[in-house]
């Protein structure tokens, strides 16, 4: 039941509304019988920043950061970690009386959430995308000591960010994909059905390891599938790096078997 004292966290970005962190955030407080609740927070960015002030003011005591937010974020961070700070991106914040602390958690669920699949330990890797999720994915792979290909549809922030994590940037993705043992897309690409193709998905064998960031089966995975690859949407990555979120804030283990049962089919 909600009271006086019941905490609140939330996810705060824009738009929000179609987030799946309040259904599993919500049954992992519930199954571990923690007094908390967790909302979406839509806020338009001339809002930004106020609602970032608003948020502390008002003892919530963490959130999670999304899309637009997720660099603008770091401003009004008092302490960082590392990854943070080569990641240039967060995505939980965590209010306490010292200040307000900032994490990412992305790399720890892009990781967590490929090992269950493949060893990427040494592997060749080839990364479509040069945004937010990928200099997640690219710390996660440079600390495997994966051997990165990079490949953007605007080459420059490919070639902005590769030196970071020791990746080698790639005109077109069918360059390498011979000699690649993973594919991760990392691009938005796919998130609706008439999206164009990143590269000619009919290259892709059954020696290959696909993963997508988005949550649902894109055109990518479908065609992965269908020439024998192992091909892994982004909701166990989701699921895990709100795990992580959930673990900062409570300092619990996060019930993952409730967290991930809460998102399976909707
Ligand atoms: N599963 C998870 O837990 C998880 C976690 C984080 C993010 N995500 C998802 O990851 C996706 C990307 O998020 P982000 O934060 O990285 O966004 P972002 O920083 O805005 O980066 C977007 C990336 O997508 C590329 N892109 C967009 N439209 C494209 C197109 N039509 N053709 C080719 N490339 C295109 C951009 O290329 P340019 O540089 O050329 O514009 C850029 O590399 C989103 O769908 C997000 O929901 C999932």
């Amino acid at each position: 039941m909600i009271k006086g004292d019941t905490e609140i966290y939330g996810v705060i970005g824009f738009p929000v509304k179609h987030s799946l962190s309040p259904v599993f955030q919500n049954e992992a407080f519930r199954s571990e019988g923690i007094n908390a609740v967790y909302v979406a927070f839509e806020v338009k960015p001339e809002d930004f920043e106020e609602a970032i002030r608003g948020l502390r003011a008002l003892n919530i005591k963490g959130v999670n950061v999304t899309l637009p937010y997720k660099e603008a974020v770091l401003k009004y961070a008092d302490i960082t970690s590392n990854d943070v700070k080569v990641i240039s991106s967060a995505n939980t914040l965590k209010f306490t009386s010292e200040g307000i602390e900032a994490y990412n958690t992305d790399w720890m669920g892009f990781l967590r959430s490929i090992k269950e699949h493949t060893d990427i330990k040494g592997k060749n890797v080839l990364v479509l995308g040069a945004g937010g999720a990928s200099r997640a994915i690219l710390f996660a792979l440079q600390r495997e000591e994966a051997n990165i290909y990079l490949w953007n549809r605007t080459k420059s922030k490919a070639q902005q960010i590769a030196p970071l994590f020791g990746a080698t940037v790639v005109d077109m993705p069918e360059d390498v994909i011979h000699e690649v043992d993973v594919i991760v897309n990392t691009t938005s690409v796919g998130l609706n059905e008439n999206d164009p193709p990143l590269f000619n998905y009919e290259k892709i064998d059954e020696k290959h390891v696909v993963f997508d960031v988005i949550y649902k089966e894109t055109e990518l995975l479908k065609t992965a599938k269908l020439r024998g690859a192992k091909a892994i949407d982004g909701l166990d990555m989701l699921v895990y790096q709100g795990a992580e979120s959930f673990k900062i804030w409570t300092g619990k283990e996060p019930p993952i078997k409730v967290m991930k049962k809460s998102v399976q089919g909707i």
